[in-house]
């Protein structure tokens, strides 16, 4: 079985031994950059002797104001995949059918396993970045799922739909009597506004914050949508899920969240020098909007281990259907002009 994630592996890693500290890591999509400065130091403060607030109330109050949304109409997560898995539970029963826009991030298909339900796939042209909503559409109209699963900027081709295109689909799946969850992990690395509000009736607007601020290791993620579909996402959460340090972390980002749209933009900048590095290397970035993109190499899963003996991990893309593709996503120069360094000699 492909592995369906990127991340650092340390058992992996110890069995080839390669030692994971010193691993420059090009297989998730965080900011480069890190977050904030002060957020340890902020951490240190954190009461570990009581529960968690179960209703993460101070960190939605934050997030209503950046988002103009209403507390109600917000749910936290121990990291957006777990109101992926929620959103499953709560909108899906086993004889509905569900619509997957693919290659996409695995996780849609990882909740809708725990039901035995087969997701419809719709293939994007990995090639074109302009996706064909008409076609998503009449697959839409034709198989009316209960729940359509889109990401944009998708992962891990990093094509965009434009607001017009989602409020299509979104239209399309209320018109059959579904719901369609809008996957935005990524959606300020495709230099979309970072908070905006969700104006979509039948949607639940799903985004991380562990890649914008780079706190993958704390786990946080939220959902957007209609009061009544927040109290159905949020029955579906265990309590205290999220923790008193992740909803500490998050209240401190938000509030700082100005320095993270600073390095976010820079990162986008990084990005296009990046892969103008690459294509210099001899190499083809494909088409992008975001920070990452994928490359063909011939065979990822080769590539992918002989990088990691220059200490390099990649996104092997064999879990998306993608066995000729890594994923890259940027990160600091000269951390990328190792990489085409690299690459180059092989
Ligand atoms: C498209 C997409 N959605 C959601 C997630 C999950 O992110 P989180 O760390 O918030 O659980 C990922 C993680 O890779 C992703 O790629």
């Amino acid at each position: 079985m492909p592995e369906a994630h990127g991340g650092i592996r340390p058992q992996e890693l110890m069995q080839l031994g390669i030692d994971p500290n010193h691993i420059i890591d090009f297989s998730v999509n965080s900011n480069p950059f890190g977050p904030p400065p002060g957020l340890n130091d902020y951490l240190l403060d954190v009461d570990l002797t009581h529960y968690p607030d179960p209703q993460c109330y101070r960190l939605k109050k934050i997030l209503s104001e950046a988002a103009t949304t209403s507390v109600d109409c917000i749910a936290i997560g121990n990291g957006s995949v777990e109101l992926i898995w929620a959103c499953v539970r709560a909108f899906v029963s086993r004889s509905d059918r569900v619509l997957v826009v693919t290659p996409t991030f695995g996780e849609y298909q990882g909740a809708l396993d725990l039901l035995g339900i087969q997701a419809t796939e719709y293939q994007l042209d990995i090639s074109n970045p302009n996706i064909n909503v008409e076609e998503i559409n009449n697959k839409i109209n034709k198989i009316k799922p209960k729940l359509t699963f889109i990401c944009n900027p998708n992962n891990p081709t990093g094509h965009v739909y434009t607001q017009q295109q989602v409020q299509l689909i979104a239209a399309s799946c209320e018109t059959v009597g579904g719901y369609l969850v809008l996957d935005e992990a990524y959606r300020a690395f495709a230099g979309l506004v970072q908070f905006a509000p969700n104006p979509f009736q039948n949607t639940i607007v799903l985004r991380s914050m562990t890649k914008d601020f780079a706190i993958p290791g704390l786990r946080l993620g939220y959902a957007l949508a209609d009061k009544k579909h927040i109290e159905a996402i949020t029955a579906q959460c265990p309590p205290w899920s999220v923790s008193a340090m992740a909803q500490k972390a998050g209240e401190f980002l938000l509030v700082n969240s100005s320095k993270t749209e600073r390095t976010i933009t820079k990162t986008l900048e990084l990005a296009k020098q990046f892969k103008r590095q690459l294509s210099s290397s001899g190499l083809t970035p494909m088409p992008s909007s975001t920070h990452y993109f994928l490359v063909n190499v011939g065979s990822a899963t080769t590539i992918r281990r002989r990088l990691l003996d220059s200490y390099i991990l990649v996104r092997d893309c064999s879990s998306f259907g993608l066995p000729e593709y890594i994923r890259i996503s940027t990160r600091l120069p000269e951390e990328n002009a190792q990489l085409c360094k690299v690459l180059a000699q092989m």
